[in-house]
């Protein structure tokens, strides 16, 4: 019989972090993969043998995965979570470091960004997974609904999402990112892909907009979490942001951005993870703004305002906007 623990909410919390610690480690090993397709035997793994172990009886006693002779496999509850992975490798891959010197930054004694980063690999690759299991639906029937041949990708991590949508839409696509380590895999993968004469890959510091090359031939620039990082440089920085952007990209081009508005309500809120990615940006002094906020700023910098929806990733919102024709 399954034991509930409900009523002593802190083992709730103690198992949510563990689980979530352990299955971002087996992701960023690539153990899950290889779990979900076919199960895993931990021997096999060359893993610590002691520790190995332990993991694996873990995750069998919180009904994660379950033995089949020595082979573990998902549950359907392991499969939910697999589904989901991206939230937790976004979590503790991304952000486990910063949360857990957490008092060293309220006390001011660490600055966030000089002596404690977020890991921005897995924060990609994370928010790449979040993306593909919770926007593309959304994402694709926007996608149909304009014209295009090439797709920009600002602050394209690993550069999953910006293939995927090349084979989904048969468009050209050109990727954008800071960080060298993210720009180094996407290339990689867009090789992997065989798609290396049809998708470019630019290490840039996409804020910059005059040095971002290529912007005049996209009839379609997405941007998927990467505003709010011109927005921690204030809300007028962001509206140049944009109007430099609007200047760059053809009459008639698109922009699709997407971003996690802050929690409806302030109290005891039910909401699921607008909250927690709220907090997390606080790190690095960002802040989010509403659907219509973001709509207000693409407006002052001379867009039009096509669509917002929300997303099925919680707090979501889905911003398209057109340059003018004329
Ligand atoms: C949260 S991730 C989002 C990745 C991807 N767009 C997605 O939705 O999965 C933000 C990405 O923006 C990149 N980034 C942050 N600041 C940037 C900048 N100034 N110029 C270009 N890329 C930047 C990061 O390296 C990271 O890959």
């Amino acid at each position: 019989m399954t034991q509930h623990t409900t009523d002593r909410p802190v083992f709730e919390i103690m198992r949510a972090y563990t689980t979530c610690a352990v299955l971002s480690a087996l992701e960023k090993l690539g153990v899950l993969d290889q779990l979900a397709e076919h199960g895993v035997v931990p021997a096999e793994l060359g893993h610590e043998e002691f520790l190995s172990a332990a993991t694996w009886r873990y995750l069998s006693e919180r009904g994660v995965v379950r033995a089949e002779g020595e082979r573990y496999v998902l549950t359907d509850t392991g499969r939910d979570l697999y589904r989901e992975r991206g939230y937790l490798l976004w979590l503790a891959g991304g952000y486990g470091d910063a949360l857990n010197t957490l008092d060293t930054l309220l006390a001011k004694e660490r600055k966030f960004g000089a002596d404690v980063e977020r890991d921005l690999r897995w924060v990609a690759v994370g928010s790449a997974l979040i993306g593909a299991a919770d926007l593309r639906t959304e994402l694709m029937d926007i996608l149909h609904s304009i014209e295009f041949d090439t797709i920009a990708d600002i602050g394209c991590g690993n550069g999953h999402f910006l293939i995927d949508l090349c084979r989904a839409t048969d468009a050209d696509g050109v990727g954008y990112d800071i960080s060298p380590a993210s720009c180094a895999e996407a290339r990689q993968e867009v090789a992997e892909a065989g798609l290396a004469d049809r998708i470019g890959i630019v290490e840039v510091d996409a804020t910059d907009v005059d040095n971002v090359p290529r912007l005049e031939e996209v009839q379609l620039v997405i941007a998927f979490f990467f505003m709010h990082e011109v927005l921690e440089h204030g809300h007028d920085t962001l509206v140049h942001y944009l109007s430099g952007l609007c200047r760059r990209l053809p009459p008639g081009a698109h922009v699709l951005t997407a971003e996690i508005a802050p929690p409806e309500r302030s109290e005891n809120t039910a909401e699921y993870f607008s909250p927690e990615y709220v907090y997390t940006q606080a790190l690095m002094s960002q802040h989010m703004m509403s659907g219509e906020d973001w709509g207000e700023a693409f407006t002052k910098a001379g867009f039009e305002v096509a669509r917002i929806v929300p997303g099925r990733l919680p707090g979501s919102r889905l911003v398209l906007v057109r340059k003018p024709l004329s």
